[in-house]
């Protein structure tokens, strides 16, 4: 943890979609909850030519669509935290108003605080930008960076921007984000693998049958035309929300919740994971179809053009090591399929020798089943015995054991993703961010999967937008006797 409080954050890309979505409501909710440190002022910046009391109307319709009224609190408090100021980020001669404005509002004793970066713009401006602040001093030893995905395309185009960076800041002080991390309920993996002795004993290739990573959308292209079809679901999805899933679930018990502790063990999982034969993925473009009953148009209708951008995929993987030897993690994720949902199956091993069984009684394996989103919800599913005499037998049934987390923590807030990586942004805490040898380790293995799509000429098959995907997928599992949790 670097020791500085941020007490300025500039946000790049203050007018864009995710700034009013997601950081602008986070903030503001925070603020509300009286969380943010009393003297941060905030700073937005982008192209648009609008000054502070423009960029405060857009903030305010920004809370006002996105933030549920309930979390916003004086709205005035936060607004008036807001200043903006105009840049165009290609070039460097902007960036001296820049870091004008930025000692302007500072309001701090030079000694204790600091200057927090979110950079949240196109990877095409990352260059420039650092270039820029460099040119205008900001990038002192009390200046933190905050990067946002996309991170490149590929390995090559990540270590370029991530050598970029590091010309300008050392790795303690730059956060990468995967708001992923920032799910309470993803968290809630490591409360549950490491705060409960239960689970650690049986966590290994010995009761552990296999593992099933499921990240299911409705929604289709969302107007991000050009982003997402140069992205496909491998690299938006895959290389960085679920490998990162993939790493809490599979990773070996760190000695300490910090930063090195975590990253150190998250990394060698990823390093250990074995590389994707084309035979052992697949892929899907959705056509039109019907989501929860709303005729949607094809991929290729949304887009405007046939492509061949992958908007699902199903992967089989191994994590090489001793604890998962032989062990399969399917992943699949994709738009427009039937709900929304976010889930780990762990699925145990049968009994190695059932008593029930010349009583007639089937077995089921137990399983345990992990929702992220919507459902937070934990559950267990046991053998029991059906009530009766068993006159005609015995008969077991499966019974789940169920943890529903907002009803166990009932009176705790529910908070959006981004507020927990934004107040540890500005704490200095990157225990929730993702280091450089993750995301190396990320697109390594990802680069091969797309070199194996390129060598053996595989396009995406179509599949009918309200459905689970190609028929392909579930080809891909129950060629091991394993269906996927629906
Ligand atoms: C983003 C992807 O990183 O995550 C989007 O670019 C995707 O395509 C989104 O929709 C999903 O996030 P969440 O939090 O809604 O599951």
């Amino acid at each position: 943890m670097t020791e500085f409080a941020a007490d300025r954050l500039l946000l790049f890309g203050a007018t864009g979609d995710l700034s009013r979505r997601k950081l602008l409501p986070s903030l503001c909710a925070l603020d509300a909850d009286g969380l943010l440190p009393e003297r941060l002022a905030i700073i937005g910046t982008a192209r648009s030519d609008i000054d502070d009391g423009e960029f405060r109307n857009m903030a305010r319709e920004a809370l006002e669509q996105f933030l549920p009224a309930e979390r916003r609190g004086s709205m005035a408090q936060f607004l008036n935290r807001l200043s903006y100021q105009p840049l165009d980020a290609s070039s460097v001669e902007g960036f001296d108003a820049l870091a004008a404005k930025v000692a302007e509002v500072g309001q701090s004793d030079e000694e204790n605080g600091g200057l927090a970066i979110f950079l949240s713009t196109a990877p095409s401006l990352f260059g420039p930008t650092i270039a820029g602040l460099q040119h205008a001093g900001l990038t002192g030893e009390k200046v933190r960076m905050c990067l946002e995905k996309p991170l490149g395309t590929d390995l090559e185009s990540s270590a370029e921007i991530n050598d970029a960076v590091a010309g300008a800041f050392p790795e303690e002080r730059i956060f990468r984000i995967d708001h992923y991390l920032g799910k309470e309920t993803v968290q809630n993996l490591l409360a549950l693998r490491f705060a409960n002795i239960l689970f650690e004993p049986i966590w290994n290739s010995n009761i552990i049958e296999h593992v099933q990573i499921t990240v299911a959308e409705t929604v289709g292209l969302e107007g991000r035309v050009t982003f997402y079809d140069d992205a496909g679901a491998l690299r938006d999805m895959v290389q960085n929300h679920m490998l990162q899933l993939l790493a809490l679930v599979a990773m070996e018990p760190p000695t300490s919740f910090d930063a090195t502790a975590v990253r150190d063990e998250k990394v060698k999982v990823l390093r250990a994971l074995r590389k994707a034969v084309a035979s052992e993925t697949v892929t899907g473009q959705y056509r039109a179809g019907a989501v929860n009953g709303q005729a949607v148009p094809g991929y290729d209708e949304e887009l405007g053009k046939p492509s061949n951008t992958e908007t699902f995929t199903a992967i089989k993987t191994h994590v090489d090591n001793w604890r998962w030897k032989g062990v399969p993690f399917y992943l699949r994720t994709g738009k427009r399929l039937p709900e929304r949902v976010t889930e780990i199956l762990v699925k145990f091993r049968c009994v190695p020798h059932s008593i029930f069984e010349s009583m007639g009684a089937g077995l089921q394996p137990n399983h345990l089943l992990i929702g992220i989103q919507p459902e937070e919800d934990i559950t267990l599913s046991l053998m029991a015995k059906v009530p009766g005499l068993d006159e005609d037998g015995v008969r077991l049934r499966e019974v789940p054991l169920k943890i529903a987390m907002p009803s166990a923590f009932a009176e705790t807030q529910r908070r959006i993703a981004y507020e927990r990586l934004l107040l540890d942004l500005i704490k200095g805490d990157q225990t929730l961010f993702v280091r450089r040898d993750e995301v190396e380790a990320q697109w390594h293995w990802i680069d091969a999967i797309r070199a194996e799509w390129e060598a053996n000429g595989v396009t995406p098959k179509t599949y009918t937008a309200g459905s689970w995907g190609p028929s392909a997928a579930i080809a891909l599992t129950e060629r091991d006797g394993v269906s996927w949790h629906e």
